[in-house]
This record gives structure tokens, C-alpha cells and sequence, in this order.
């Protein structure tokens, strides 16, 4: 049998606006016949290609065979009849289409909810936060506590009150950066170059015993290479009491870097220079990549080392009664202990590290080898 949809009203032989509306009216009744046979989601697919498909689609052929080439006095019957079929058939789809929908979700997919959910990383702390949470538990346990104070500092709190006049050559070593304040501002203000402001920032508001430590960022104008960084990581420790003494001040030192280091790592000091402590010293420790012995397993000169059994941990000393001027202690009554421990070169020792830029380089390929 010819299928009408392939030719043209003239060869149908349609001649008047009744025999166009019966057409349609015969096209009508075969869709909704094919209509009401879709049953899934593969008949729905088939029937909307037969009947609404671009290039080949009934629709399409109608509008080509019956409409376009249809003669002045029918084209607007069939235009008006085309328009009346389109309504219908694109309501009667989008039915099938949501019935479809519907029971996809009855009776098609199956949903096993024992199964685990997807499991997105959390990420996890960065090394240098991880060597300070466990320095933290290290002071945590003989009983100091944590404080933490601006990275933007007055002068006064970061030179004077800790015995830095201005124009003492000690300042040029922590050349560091200033801030641009607008016209009138109180200033100078500057960005720390050392945790130490945070002793006087303490002490200021307690009263002895003061036992703290103080982590945090610190700035100073140093070119970038393999151990300087212009933004670091310090842990300031400051205890102050009515009798501490120096013995007090090298067993919490010794303690903490057996803690941090290992039992077997041994400690030194040497006599060093700091305007806010008296006596200062700097802090070794044996070296924990030759035990000690200055040679490398292969007999050469250790690496680490230079030969000398000891690597430089930090500085140190008793606070100089000097500073007790500052914050109304009373330099005859108490006496106490600080320290700064840069934890960026800390965690290179520990971990082994041979450059400090990594840190902040946030490469996930380094980061991952610190889960
Ligand atoms: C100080 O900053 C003193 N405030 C420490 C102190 C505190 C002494 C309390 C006495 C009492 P120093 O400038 O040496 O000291 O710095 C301390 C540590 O910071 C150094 O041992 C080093 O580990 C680290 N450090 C210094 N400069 C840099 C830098 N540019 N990059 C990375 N680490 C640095």
C-alpha cells in the first residue's frame, strides 16, 4: 500500500478544504494508533523518530509533500489543519514521554543503598602545621599553654620593648616590611619579624608564673634559597616565675628535643647574642643524620653536619631583667627562660627536606608524602 505521506495533495487527488481535514483526520487516527502501542523507553524512541525525526520524520514529509507544494486555495486549510495536528501529537509526546519517565523510576533502575558513597578526599594538614601541633603537645604536657598575637606590629613591640633602641645594629638583621598607612595614620606599623612581641604582649597582661608558647608567622626581607624564606614559621616559648634558673631553662630544651627528635639525640648550647635575653645561647643538636659521629654511613664527611656531629636548632636564653622594665615585673622577684624555634628549618631537619621553598610551593606531590 503507498504510503500518502510521500505524496503530494495533487497526486492524492485533493481538491477542496473537506478533503484536507479528512486527510489529516486519517493521519490523526494512525498516530494515536501508533501512540497507544508505546509500551518502553525503545518503542517511545522508535515512534518519535517516525513521526517527529528532523530529516524524515512524518511531520517533516507533510510539511514538504502536502504543504509547501500545496496550490494557493489549499495551502491555508492545509496550514491551518498541519498547525492543529502538530498541537495535537507534541501533547500526546510529551505524555508518553513522562508515563516513560515515571515508570523508568517504578520498575526500571535499581538502587542498592548498602553500597558505600563516593568517598571524596578531605585533604590533611600541611606539614609545617603538623610539626607545630607536635611541638604544641610536646610544651602541652610539661605544662605551658598556647598564646598568639598580631602579624602587623608597632616598632615598640617588636624592637623596643624587648631592649632593641632604635638605631641598634641588631635591627638590620630583621630588616623587614613596613606598611604604606595613609597620611595622618598612627604608625609606623610593620609585619613581625619575629614571635618574640608576643613575650612582651603576654606579659603585659599576666602576671607571673607565665609559661607559653606562641606559634605563628613572622616576615623579614631575606632573599629566597634553600633555608630563607621572607615569610617563615617560628614557636616562641617564654616561662617566667619566681625561680626559675638556667638549670630549669636546659632540661625543658633537652626535653623537648628528646621528644621531638628521638631519646638518643643529644643537646648542646653555645654562648650566642640576643638584646632581649642574658645570658643568650644557640642551641644544637646532635646530628641525627650521622648520630653524632660527623661521617656518613659511606665513611665520608656527613652532609648535614660539615663533620661537626651538630646542626643548629635554635636560639635561646634567660630574659634580661631589661625586659621586666617593660612590663612592670619586678626584675628582683622573678626570672624566667625564652626561646625561638624556627619550625620551617625544624621540620627540614626531622623530615629530611634539603629546601625550604617546597613548603610553599604546594606541589601535591610533596604535600602527599606528609598524609
Ligand atoms: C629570633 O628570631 C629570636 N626572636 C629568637 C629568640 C627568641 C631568641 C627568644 C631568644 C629568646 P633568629 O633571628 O635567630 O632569632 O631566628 C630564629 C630562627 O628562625 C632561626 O634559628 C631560624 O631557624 C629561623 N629563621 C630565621 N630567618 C629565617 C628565614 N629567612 N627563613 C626561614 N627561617 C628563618
Amino acid at each position: 500500500m503507498s504510503n500518502p505521506i510521500e505524496k503530494n495533495l495533487a497526486a492524492l487527488g485533493i481538491a477542496s478544504a473537506d478533503q484536507v481535514q479528512s486527510l489529516f483526520a486519517e493521519l490523526r487516527t494512525r498516530f494515536d494508533g501508533e501512540a497507544a502501542i508505546v509500551a518502553d523507553a525503545n518503542s517511545l524512541k522508535a515512534f518519535r523518530d517516525a513521526w517527529f525525526g528532523r530529516k524524515s520524520g512524518v511531520l517533516t514529509l507533510v510539511g514538504d509533500n502536502w504543504l509547501k507544494p500545496a496550490s494557493v486555495e489549499l495551502k491555508r486549510s492545509v496550514g491551518q489543519e498541519l498547525n492543529k495536528f502538530k498541537a495535537h501529537a507534541q501533547s500526546v509526546l510529551a505524555e508518553k514521554e513522562t508515563s516513560s519517565d515515571s515508570s523508568a523510576g517504578d520498575t526500571g533502575t535499581t538502587f542498592d543503598l548498602s553500597l558505600p558513597g563516593v568517598i571524596r578526599p578531605i585533604g590533611t594538614h600541611h606539614l609545617i602545621r603538623q610539626v607545630f601541633q607536635e611541638i604544641e603537645d610536646i610544651f602541652f604536657s610539661i605544662g605551658f599553654s598556647v598564646v598568639e598575637g598580631p602579624e602587623i606590629e608597632t616598632p615598640y613591640y617588636n624592637f623596643e620593648a624587648l631592649n632593641i633602641p632604635e638605631h641598634h645594629p641588631v635591627r638590620d638583621d630583621m630588616d623587614t616590611f613596613y606598611l604604606d598607612l595613609p597620611k595622618g595614620a598612627p604608625g609606623p606599623l610593620l609585619l613581625r619579624t619575629h614571635t618574640s612581641p608576643v613575650q612582651i604582649r603576654t606579659m603585659e597582661k599576666r602576671q607571673p608564673p607565665v609559661r607559653v608558647i606562641v606559634p605563628g608567622k613572622v616576615y623579614r626581607r631575606d632573599n629566597p634559597d634553600a633555608t630563607h624564606s621572607f615569610m617563615f614559621h617560628q614557636i616562641e616559648g617564654l616561662a617566667v616565675d619566681s625561680d626559675i634558673t638556667f638549670c630549669d631553662f636546659t632540661g625543658t630544651i633537652d626535653y623537648f628535643v628528646k621528644q621531638f627528635f628521638g631519646e638518643t639525640v643529644k643537646t648542646r648550647f653555645r654562648p650566642s647574642y640576643f638584646p632581649f635575653t642574658e645570658p643568650s645561647v644557640e642551641f644544637d643538636a646532635s646530628c641525627i643524620f650521622c648520630g653524632g659521629t660527623g661521617s656518613a654511613k659511606t665513611g665520608s664527611t656527613c652532609g648535614k653536619c660539615k663533620g661537626s656531629g651538630w646542626i643548629e636548632l635554635f636560639g635561646a636564653g634567660m630574659v634580661d631583667p631589661a625586659v621586666y622594665g617593660f612590663v612592670k615585673y619586678d626584675p628582683k622577684k622573678v626570672t624566667g627562660f625564652a626561646f625561638g624555634i624556627g619550625i620551617d628549618r625544624l621540620a627540614m631537619l626531622k623530615y629530611g627536606i634539603d629546601d625550604i621553598q617546597v613548603f610553599f610551593q604546594n606541589d601535591v606531590r610533596f604535600l602527599r608524602q606528609f598524609p
